[in-house]
């Protein structure tokens, strides 16, 4: 199995990782696929994601994509954000392997599920935000 260098990059020194103390919005997913966990925490301020934190028990894959998608979410707008794929992910990480591209998905999703957290603790139903979120992994490819 083959990485390439920026996925090498982010699992030697991956952006990001850690806690948020004063999150606004918190997302935990599980990979139904491999059992990994990813959490991620959010600042959220005037719709701007000022600041991004995660922290995973995930395989090297699973941390370069959460690495390089909390950069790719820093500093935007939740709208931005909600527009980021795991193929955007996997394209901005130089590709990943076929087998480990269950492992992006962790990273899109731990965030789509913070920002529905940060809906709900607005008082709003994350829902209308963020849509449904899958439970599982979706493994299908999003073009
Ligand atoms: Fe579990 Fe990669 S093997 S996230």
């Amino acid at each position: 199995m083959e990485y390439s260098e920026k996925v090498m990059e982010h699992f030697a020194n991956p952006h990001n990782v850690g806690v948020i103390e004063d999150a606004n919005g918190v997302g935990e997913i599980g990979n139904a696929k491999c059992g990994d966990i990813m959490k991620m925490y959010l600042k959220i301020e005037n719709d701007i994601i000022v600041d991004v934190k995660f922290k995973t028990y995930g395989c090297a894959s699973a941390i370069a994509t959460s690495s390089i998608a909390t950069d790719l979410i820093k500093g935007q707008p939740i709208s931005e954000a909600l527009k980021l794929t795991n193929k955007a992910v996997v394209e901005a990480l130089d590709g990943l392997p076929a087998v480990k591209i269950h492992c992006s998905v962790l990273a899109e999703q731990a965030i789509k599920a913070a920002i529905a957290d940060y809906y709900t603790r607005q008082g709003l139903d994350p829902e209308l935000y963020v849509g449904k979120l899958d439970d599982c992994c979706d493994l299908h490819d999003h073009h």
